[in-house]
């Protein structure tokens, strides 16, 4: 008797540890990721059985957490490094006009009026991104078409100075998120398509769809060749095409940036093609408007 359950116990002991096992891993591998290190992996081998498939979620979410904070990190270097520019800019300006007492004021007052201008548009550039990313704002009904329609009929006289026609067509698209925001998505996607487009006789396609569950804005444009490699790093913030050059004119690199955010913050999937005859087809898809509430309009 006294064997039997000596056997028994260190039977079960034996066991029950082997069966454990794998929810060590994961509590060890939890203790890492709590203290800070989220490179490490559990990686449990052996078959698909619940603790394995309990393991490999943790490691994907382990993997996403790790993108997530690089990503984070390095948006967090990129901004300091803009910031910090203008703000470099301004001190050698300062600088020259101490070291020269006859140096021309006006000039200098002017070139530090445009740099200035630049640090203001970029830092209200990052406050529009955190405050999109917020979800924070209060949901409307908005017609996506006209929301297009007013972007780009403020935007005709810079499409007049750079020699770009407009054209818009679509139908109503009804959705619900925040007009501000939504005009600032359509506001900063014409704005491109102006921009970024051949340095004479240009095109821009302002286009709504109306799809059974979503609605579609579609601004397209002609200009140079995108390759689809480039095309797919654009939203990242502070992108800039291929090249990274500095002139008083260029953007900050965060118009794509703002407009993937709303779109996330407003359930919408953002699509950039590179058009095969040069130029871009940037298509922004929301949420069509509930039914539920139509009847609560
Ligand atoms: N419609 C477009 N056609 C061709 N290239 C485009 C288009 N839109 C964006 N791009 C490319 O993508 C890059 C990133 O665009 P984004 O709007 O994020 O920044 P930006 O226009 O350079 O600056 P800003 O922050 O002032 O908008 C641009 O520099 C340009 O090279
Ligand atoms: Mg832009």
């Amino acid at each position: 008797m006294v064997f039997l359950l000596l056997f028994g116990l260190l039977g079960g002991w034996i066991l029950a540890g082997r069966m454990l096992a794998p929810l060590d891993r994961i509590t060890h591998a939890t203790r890492t990721a709590t203290a800070g290190s989220l490179s490490h992996r559990i990686r449990l081998p052996g078959r698909k059985d619940e603790f394995r498939e309990l393991a490999d979620a943790f490691d994907t979410m382990l993997a996403r957490l790790e993108a997530h904070v690089a990503e984070q990190r390095r948006f967090a270097a990129n901004a300091s490094h803009e910031l910090r520019t203008p703000l470099a800019i301004s001190k050698t300006l300062i600088d020259v006009a101490r070291a020269d007492p006859h140096h021309d004021t006006g000039e200098l007052i002017d070139r530090l009026h445009t740099v200035n201008t630049r640090a203001i548009d970029l830092t209200e550039a990052l406050l529009l991104l955190s405050r999109a990313d917020q979800r924070s704002f209060t949901r409307e009904h908005v017609d996506l078409s006209l929301v297009a329609e007013e972007a780009t009929e403020t935007l005709l006289p810079l499409a007049e100075k750079h020699g770009v026609t407009i054209e818009t067509s679509g139908d109503i698209a009804p959705t619900v998120g925040s007009p501000a925001l939504l005009l600032q998505l359509s506001t900063n996607l014409v704005h491109n398509a102006i921009v970024h487009n051949l340095p004479e006789q240009g095109t821009v396609w302002v286009h709504t769809t109306v799809r059974p569950k979503t609605v579609r804005l579609t601004v397209e444009n002609t200009g140079e060749q995108v390759t689809p490699e480039v095309a797919s790093t654009l939203t990242e913030p502070f992108q800039r095409g291929t090249e990274r050059v500095h002139t008083d004119h260029a953007g900050v690199g965060l118009g794509l940036a703002i407009v993937k955010t709303i779109t996330r913050a407003h359930d919408g999937t953002l699509t950039l093609t590179p058009r095969s005859a040069g130029g871009l087809r940037v298509t922004v898809e929301l949420p069509a408007k509930a039914p539920r509430a139509d009847s609560a309009a």
